[in-house]
């Protein structure tokens, strides 16, 4: 069964205590709130992954923001996803668009740490999205379609019901311009349908898709009314527990 997600990425902020305190925050309003209508999932850095799984308690799930393509060894500086696992935590996102750029992942690192990752027990946010130019030159459904090709199809279906996928339009991630809810669900739509060619319409319809770039309380509802979108993956607005929750509360 398809799942409603709101997963919160807060990339590089928050140290170890304020991290500690947003989580505790989330708990404390999510108790507040009841029965939502959706998964929460918080991804804070690495280093703070203990402790939020301590903090959490169960209520909310949690996830890393990236683990290496090597299982050990010599690596200096950096996490393999065995170690993400021994935290507690239960996914990781992979193929975010500032490590595809910033870091150089290609689709086929990537394919490798969906595969590490996968291997230790979790389970993948695997995001796909395509930049500004890729959109103005009519590209940006190739680049998507080549993004999942590369980096999810050769899984297993056994495997690959333990993704979830993210569609982060680069051009929406920070900037405060969000896909309009047409833009998104045209994107969401052909991204099932890839996945329905590769796996049939089954799991496809089982596999949560979410969207994320400039995500907020005031286009949250309108976003995930859309029939393809899932929920979100949230950056800036998942730093206050007030902001982050205006999401959690739209469905
Ligand atoms: P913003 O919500 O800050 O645009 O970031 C989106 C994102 O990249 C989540 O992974």
């Amino acid at each position: 069964m398809r799942k409603n997600i709101v997963a919160g990425n807060w990339k590089m902020n928050k140290t170890l205590q304020e991290g500690v305190q947003l989580a505790a925050d989330v708990r404390q309003a999510l108790a507040a709130a009841g029965a939502v209508k959706c998964d929460v999932i918080l991804a804070p850095p690495f280093i703070h992954l203990t402790e939020v799984v301590k903090t959490v308690g169960g209520q909310v799930e949690v996830s890393a923001q990236n683990c290496a393509a090597e299982a050990s060894g010599a690596y200096t500086g950096e996490v393999s996803a065995a170690m993400v696992k021994s935290t507690g935590c239960t996914y990781v996102i992979l193929g975010h668009s500032e490590r595809r750029s910033y870091y150089g992942e290609t689709n086929a690192i990537l394919a490798k740490k969906v595969r590490l990752a996968l291997d230790n027990g979790l389970k993948v946010i695997f995001c796909v999205g395509e930049v500004l130019a890729e959109r103005e030159s009519g590209k940006h459904f190739d680049v998507v379609g080549k993004q999942l090709k590369e980096g999810l199809f050769g899984l297993s279906a056994e495997d690959f019901a333990k993704i979830v996928v993210a569609y982060e339009p680069v051009w929406a991630i920070g900037t405060g311009k969000t896909a309009t809810s047409v833009e998104a669900q045209d994107m969401h739509a052909f991204i099932r349908k890839a996945i329905a060619a590769q796996y049939g319409v089954q799991l496809a319809d089982d596999t949560t898709i979410l969207y994320g770039g400039s995500c907020n309380g005031g286009n949250a509802a309108e976003l995930f009314a859309c029939p393809d979108v899932d929920g979100g993956l949230i950056g800036g607005a998942s730093l206050t527990a007030e902001k982050f929750m205006q999401i959690v509360t739209a469905f």
